[in-house]
């Protein structure tokens, strides 16, 4: 009787398990037949924005009798060949089912007896929502053609035909034909050497999920850092690149003192060309990043530790499905701070945290309380949807709220035992929260019952004993805004002569709230664009060439109508490409009708240049249809 019940108990648990280890952002079926293996083989086809070739797939068949069912979005599959050995490939037959506007089309494959690969002949459309293709006008060298991929969430099935789930890991071999001038570039192991011809070999050869493959082409060279790491850039922007990067080496040693080896051989990073809609991308072995983090003073290389520390949490252990993308997002926001206390000290990580919580709060102001959950329900959503602050900021809060109270010594060691722990695994917000009980909370009850674990990952909001981040120098920063706001002194006469990027952000963010709120010192819209006008006059914002302080500007701008921006904020949207910047200005245009008239006019002549997941969002945001 005993036993009954204990069994009728583990098969709940473990069905349990399985149904919340489902990937309802995918068709496949990996427990019946399991991707482990690709080789890739493409002509990438500039004139015709395509590429075209073959992916190989080698599968373990759990079931003998199911079918193969992989992902693909806008995917034209010309034949299908299996093999039983690997040598002799035969005809096969498919079936494409019906598009579904998130999730692309399933593909299905009856497999033969003992067949263990399976061959698709195939190409990608011109508007493969994971491929940008750029004309020479948008690139920095203005003479070549470039491409660059972007997988993650569900864009690799735009490219790839595969089972395109975080819970699926697999290796990469992939041959590569380009124009002979260009250079290509993985996420993987070149095999090819230097030589610049046109015909690029790769391998990958520990497990990655999906979302992690990816490949530039383009007019690259390549810039050494340090003994295992370098930047790829185009030529006018490679100086530039290697110094703003400079730091990179030390970040990684910073990060394996702590969390364990860096286990993917060499660190690289791309500078992509503008138009790259994101800021980073933690492609293994090879971050992608925006240009819009060179600077010129190291001052936003939190991007980078950010995208590094990816190589412990998220392509080390990953998340298994989009609803656990805070394993991914929160702890790398976590280490981000880490390795910028390391390499740059306690008070410039703490601004970061400061600036981020910031940002939290005021997203969570106007989300729903069901995008403010941790463990987020995103079934029949877009999983890009779940990339707001709350994954990122809250998630990294939870840790630092475990690190406060157990203790940094004790918490140290905790994550560098879970990364080794879940090396190479893409694991369930359940089975984080075991392994956190297991290894930290049990061993210490009084402690554990300071922290809300159920709360922080299952409610909205914050809980009240949150960690607060806190900045002296931020402190005085707040001061001499509001001195200045209350006309006590002139922009002049504020002691700003070393204040770092950080806190000039803090600084215009301060000055917003009070600019923005009802009760503010100058009343009037008019007074708010005369308040503009003074700063700009002392501190030349509108033509700040650093993007985090021009975006503010920019954002602050079109709030208080702030006319001699305009300019400046239309050149921004036309040559950058980069979501977390053009999102918010054009939202914020869009508040007005003369806003929403120029957002379009913008938007009209911006559009053909945006990535298309970066058309995805601003499209919605000004409800833009085919006749605009
Ligand atoms: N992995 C993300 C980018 C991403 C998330 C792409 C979700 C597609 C879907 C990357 O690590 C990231 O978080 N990038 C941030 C920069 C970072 C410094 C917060 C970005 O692009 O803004
Ligand atoms: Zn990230």
């Amino acid at each position: 009787m005993i036993y009954r019940l204990l069994f009728a108990v583990v098969t709940l648990v473990a069905l349990v398990i399985t149904v919340n280890a489902q990937d309802y952002h995918s068709y496949a079926n990996p427990a019946a037949v399991r991707v482990r293996h690709v080789d890739l083989d493409w002509n990438v086809l500039f004139d015709q924005k395509t590429l075209k070739g073959s992916a190989t797939l080698t599968v373990e068949r759990i079931s003998q009798t199911e079918p193969l069912i992989l992902d693909t979005r806008d995917l034209k599959i010309d034949r299908v060949e299996t093999s039983v050995d690997g040598m002799h490939y035969v005809a096969g037959t498919f079936k494409l089912g019906d598009n579904d506007k998130i999730l692309g089309a399933p593909l299905t494959i009856p497999l033969p007896a003992k067949a263990t690969r399976v061959r698709i002949f195939y190409s990608s459309s011109p508007g493969a929502s994971g491929l940008q293709w750029l004309d020479p006008a948008q690139t920095a060298g203005k003479k070549d053609p470039f491409l660059f991929t972007q997988s993650e969430a569900i864009h690799a099935r735009s490219w790839i035909p595969l089972q395109d789930s975080p819970g699926v890991r697999i290796t990469y071999a992939a041959h590569v034909r380009t124009p002979p001038n260009l250079l290509a570039v993985m996420s993987a192991e070149n095999l090819s050497g230097p030589a610049r011809n046109g015909d690029y070999r790769f391998r990958m050869q520990q497990a990655i999920p999906s979302y992690l493959i990816a490949l530039a082409v383009g007019d690259l060279q390549f810039k050494s850092l340090g003994p295992r790491t370098g930047v790829y850039a185009e030529p006018s922007t490679l100086a530039l690149a290697a110094r703003e990067l400079s730091d990179t080496e030390k970040m990684v040693t910073a990060t394996e003192r702590v969390y364990g080896p860096y286990r993917w051989g060499r660190y690289d990073i791309l500078v992509l060309p503008p138009s790259f809609p994101y800021g980073g991308m933690e492609n293994p072995r090879l971050t992608f990043a925006t240009p819009t983090m060179l600077a010129g003073d190291k001052s936003l290389v939190s991007l980078i530790a950010h995208e590094l520390a990816h190589s412990w949490s998220g392509n080390l252990v990953t998340n298994a499905t989009w609803r656990d993308f805070w394993l991914n997002e929160g702890f790398t926001t976590y280490l981000e701070r880490r390795i910028l206390e390391a390499v740059y000290g306690r008070p410039r990580a703490e601004m970061e945290a400061t600036l981020g919580l910031r940002d939290l709060k005021e997203e969570i102001a106007g989300l729903d309380d069901r995008d403010e959950i941790l463990h987020i329900d995103l079934k029949g959503r877009d999983p890009d949807d779940g990339s707001t602050d709350i994954p990122y900021e809250k998630g990294a809060l939870f840790l630092r709220h475990l690190e406060e109270t157990f203790g940094r010594a004790r918490f140290d060691q905790f994550l560098k035992g879970y990364f080794n722990h879940f090396a190479f695994q893409s694991i369930t917000t359940d089975q984080f929260v075991a392994y956190l009980k297991q290894n930290l909370l049990d061993k210490d009850p009084t402690l554990a019952a300071k922290v809300p674990v159920d709360e922080w990952i299952n409610h909205p909001g914050l809980p009240a004993s949150a960690p607060k981040p806190s900045s002296p120098a931020f402190a005085r920063v707040e001061e001499q805004a509001h001195l200045w706001l209350g006309s006590k002194i002139r922009p002049e006469q504020i002691p700003s002569a070393k204040w770092t990027t950080q806190e000039w952000l803090h600084f215009l963010q301060t000055v917003q709230t009070v600019l923005g709120s009802p009760t503010a010192v100058p009343e009037s819209s008019e007074a708010a664009a005369q308040s503009m006008s003074a700063l700009d006059r002392a501190f030349h914002f509108t033509r700040s060439g650093n993007s985090e302080i021009a975006f503010q500007w920019l954002l602050m701008s079109i709030r208080n109508r702030y006319e001699p921006a305009y300019p400046r904020l239309e050149e921004f949207l036309l040559t950058i490409g980069r979501r977390k910047f053009i999102k918010p200005l054009y939202e914020e245009l869009a508040k007005t009708p003369a806003g929403k008239a120029r957002a379009l006019s913008i938007y009209r002549r911006a559009r053909p240049t945006y990535h298309p997941i970066a058309v995805a969002s601003i499209d919605e945001v000004l409800k833009w249809s085919a006749g605009n």
